[in-house]
C-alpha cells in the first residue's frame, strides 16, 4: 500500500526539472530522463521519450500517479521539436487523464509577439518563433482536453548552482577563457587568452523578460500540483529586465569584469525575436503562498 502521494516529473535531468525533484519533499518521487541519467537522490529514475506514445501510457499505467509536472522538452531539446513539444504533451496530458492524475505542464513567455507585454492569460498568443508556435499550440491541444491540468507559463529560468544555462552563458561572457585569468594580468593577448579576438559580447537591452530563480518556480509548481486551478497560469519573476543588466548583475555578484560585455539591440540583430514578453503574474501571485523573488534580491549586493 502506498503512503504518501505519488509525484511523477517528467524532464527531472533538465535545469528545471532536478529543482522540481530536489524540492518534492514528502512525495512518493519518480523522474524521467532522455539522454542524461541524473544522480540526483530521493527520485526512482526512468527513461523517457515523450514522443512515444506507447511508453509514456506504458509508464504512466505502471505507476499510477497522483500528479505529473512535465517539465521536458525545452528550445535545446533534441529531435523534431514540434513533434516533441506538441505530440509529447498530448501524450503526457492523455496519459495523465487516463490514470486521473493531476498535470502540471510548462509552456514559455515566447508565445507572445512581444509588442506589447504586461501579456496576462487572457492575451491570445501570437508566436513569431517556432519554439513559441509549438509551444502555443500544445496549450491549445491540452486545455482543448478539459481535463485536471494546468499549463504555466514562464520566463527566463535562472540557477546560480550549479549554474543554469542563461547564467553560464553570461557569466562565460564575462569571463576570459582561460584559467579565470585577465589578459593582461596574465600577460596574453586576448586572443591568446581565448577572447574572441578581443570582442565584448553583445547582450540585448530591449528584449524584456521577467526571470524567476529555477527552485522558487519549482516550489511554485509542486504548490500548484496540490491545488485544484485549471487552466493558463503565468509563474515568472516580479523584476522587468533584460540580459545586459542581468549580465552586469552577475559581473557584480562574481566579481567579474563587466566591461567584457556590451548593450547590444534584438531590434538590429536580423534576428527577429518577441520583444517585451513580460507577463502579469498577478493571478498566481494571488493563488500561490510560494515568494517568488527577483533577480536582485539574489544577485543584490552580498
Ligand atoms: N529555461 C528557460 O529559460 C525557460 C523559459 C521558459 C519556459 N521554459 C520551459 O520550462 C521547461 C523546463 O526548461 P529547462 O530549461 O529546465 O529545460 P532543459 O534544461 O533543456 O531540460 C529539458 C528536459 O527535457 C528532457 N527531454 C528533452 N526532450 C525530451 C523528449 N523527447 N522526451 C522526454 N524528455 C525529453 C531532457 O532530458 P535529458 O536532459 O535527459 O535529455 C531534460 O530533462 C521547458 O518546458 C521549457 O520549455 C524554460
Amino acid at each position: 500500500m502506498r503512503h504518501s502521494r505519488r509525484l511523477l516529473v517528467i524532464g527531472g535531468s533538465g535545469e528545471l526539472g532536478r529543482q522540481v525533484v530536489l524540492a518534492a519533499h514528502g512525495w512518493d518521487l519518480h523522474a524521467t530522463h532522455l539522454t542524461r541519467r541524473p544522480h540526483t537522490p530521493g527520485a526512482t529514475w526512468h527513461r523517457l521519450d515523450v514522443t512515444d506514445r506507447q511508453a509514456v501510457h506504458k509508464l504512466v499505467m505502471s505507476l499510477r500517479p497522483d500528479a505529473i509536472v512535465h517539465t521536458a522538452v525545452s528550445d535545446r531539446s533534441p529531435g523534431d521539436l514540434r513533434a516533441a513539444i506538441v505530440d509529447g504533451g498530448r501524450h503526457v496530458a492523455q496519459a495523465a487523464a487516463d490514470v486521473g492524475a493531476r498535470c502540471i505542464a510548462l509552456s514559455t513567455d515566447l508565445v507572445f509577439d512581444g509588442r506589447r507585454g504586461n501579456y496576462t492569460e487572457e492575451d491570445p498568443p501570437n508566436p513569431i518563433m517556432p519554439y513559441g508556435r509549438a509551444k502555443a499550440d500544445m496549450e491549445h491541444a491540452l486545455l482543448a482536453m478539459g481535463t485536471d491540468l494546468a499549463v504555466v507559463r514562464t520566463s527566463l529560468i535562472l540557477t546560480l548552482e550549479p549554474m543554469g544555462r542563461h547564467v553560464a552563458w553570461i557569466v562565460d561572457a564575462l569571463r576570459p577563457a582561460k584559467a579565470g585569468l585577465r589578459p593582461a594580468k596574465a600577460g596574453l593577448r586576448p586572443a591568446q587568452a581565448g577572447l574572441r579576438g578581443g570582442e565584448r559580447r553583445g547582450l540585448f537591452t530591449d528584449e524584456l523578460r521577467c526571470p524567476i530563480w529555477s527552485d522558487e518556480l519549482a516550489a511554485a509548481l509542486l504548490e500548484l500540483a496540490t491545488l485544484d486551478y485549471r487552466g493558463l497560469l503565468h509563474v515568472a519573476g516580479p523584476e522587468v529586465t533584460h540580459r545586459y543588466a542581468l549580465g552586469l548583475a552577475l559581473a557584480d555578484y562574481f566579481d567579474l569584469d563587466p566591461t567584457l560585455i556590451k548593450p547590444a539591440l534584438s531590434a538590429e540583430s536580423g534576428l527577429n525575436r518577441p520583444l517585451d514578453c513580460t507577463l502579469n503574474c498577478s493571478r498566481a501571485y494571488g493563488l500561490l503562498k510560494t515568494s517568488i523573488h527577483g533577480v536582485n534580491a539574489r544577485l543584490g549586493k552580498k
